[in-house]
């Protein structure tokens, strides 16, 4: 076993440089606290960027982990197993859905969703309706696919020439999708309902009601991207049900495996016979350790006492982030839905997310950004109150240090 010291030096000796960690190394967690190599405790409302739903070293995702490892961990595709096929049903039970493809990450669903509209549509109207819509500032994954689909050409940028077909309109702007959308062209649109990276920004309800209607003037079908916004993080299973518009198709990962790598498409039984036998694949997709995992996950916050719990600890989080900036004069707005939440920063404070992200872990609390003007939080979704008062007292103090 490799004995060496294991410090941040190492991650530029050692690692691709496309990410920029910071200088703490977390080593353990449990609940909503994280501890580093050096021993400092941190209260977490980063949550692995809305992943760690039900925290860390949650005895019940322990659990099902272990008595998963004991009976078998993989299957090729071959096969199916267990696991994934009680989640499907889960899965099914919950939502719209009637069928359900599983993946490894958010990107690998999206990658899916995108292949399968574009499929669906040479099918049945022909290979000339391959258009897909989407939108600025929307981010669907690091595939080259999936960050054409994307709305922020810096991903894109020195990979091109990158898939065509894609047509960016403006998010909450119906009549920006209406100058794009046609019969014979428009296969799909790919909206995240609430948008994550791109800072925090829910959907107007109306316009994704709108959308839906275009869809369905338009015989082009509606994708959910829901790998953020899903899982329970809005204090519903899905954001869809909260906003009451029903996709086509929906791709859920990040929360789903609660720290575990899974992901899903989730889609209608109509729709999906166009990924048929062959079209479409992934060597760890259904992966029986992932899926018996995330089914500990998707039983424990489908729950309707953890989901009405998110809306609880929202509205202490909200209120108490908004005070904060009133106080300091730093946030114009809290924005977003349940524990999905982005502290919009006031004019003095443009371009500077990233300092109040560094002075919040030097007074012991992780909250995370989106963009340089947004200060991202999405916590577990069954952090405890008084972890969520510490976590406020604490970035009240950096918040204090910052603007003095
Ligand atoms: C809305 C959305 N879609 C897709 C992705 C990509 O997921 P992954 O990083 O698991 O590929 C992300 C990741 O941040 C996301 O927020």
């Amino acid at each position: 076993m490799n004995k060496e010291p294991v410090t941040r030096e190492l991650f530029d000796q050692v690692m691709v440089p496309n990410y920029a960690p910071g200088s703490i190394i977390p080593v353990r967690g449990e609940g909503s606290r994280i501890w580093d190599q050096e021993g400092r405790e941190f209260v977490d409302l980063q949550g692995g960027i809305a992943v760690t739903c039900l925290g860390h070293s949650h005895p019940g995702l322990l659990s099902a982990l272990h008595d998963q490892a004991e009976k078998i961990w993989h299957l090729s595709n071959v096969m199916t197993n267990e696991p994934a096929l009680r989640l499907a049903k889960s899965l099914c039970d919950l939502t719209f859905a009637e069928r359900v493809f599983f993946a490894n990450s958010g990107g690998e669903a999206n990658e899916a969703a995108f292949k399968l509209v574009r499929r669906y549509a040479w099918e049945h109207h022909g290979p000339e309706k391959n258009e897909i819509i989407s939108f600025k500032n929307a981010f669907h994954g690091r595939t080259l696919f999936t960050v054409s689909v994307g709305g922020q050409p810096k991903y894109l940028e020195g990979f091109e020439p990158a898939p065509g077909g894609i047509h960016h309109a403006e998010f909450n702007d119906l009549e920006s999708v209406k100058k794009l959308i046609s019969k014979e062209k428009t296969c799909a649109i790919v909206v995240e309902p609430i948008q994550g990276e791109g800072g925090v920004m829910p959907g107007d309800p109306e316009f994704l009601k709108g959308l839906r209607e275009l869809c369905d003037e338009h015989d082009a079908l509606l994708v959910f991207d829901e790998v953020q916004s899903g899982a329970g993080r809005t204090g519903h299973m899905y954001a869809y049900q909260m906003y009451g518009v029903t996709p086509d198709i929906l791709t859920s990962a990040k929360g789903l495996g609660g720290g575990f790598p899974v992901a899903a498409m989730l889609t209608t039984a109509e729709v999906a016979k166009s990924l048929g036998v062959g079209t479409h694949g992934s060597t760890y997709g259904g992966n029986a350790l992932a899926c018996a995992v995330a089914q500990k996950v998707v039983d424990t916050i489908s729950q309707p006492d953890i989901l009405k719990g998110v809306k609880a600890r929202s509205d202490r989080l909200r209120k108490g982030m908004m005070d904060i900036g009133e106080r300091y004069g730093v946030f114009s707005e809290v924005r977003g839905a349940g524990l999905l939440l982005g502290c919009v920063l006031t004019e003095k404070w443009q371009g500077k997310a990233k300092d109040f992200l560094n002075a919040g872990l030097d007074e012991g609390v992780m909250v995370l950004v989106a963009g340089a003007n947004v200060v991202r939080l999405a916590p577990s979704l069954i952090i405890p109150e008084s972890d969520l008062d510490d976590a406020l007292e604490r970035f009240e103090k950096a918040v204090k240090k910052l603007t003095a």
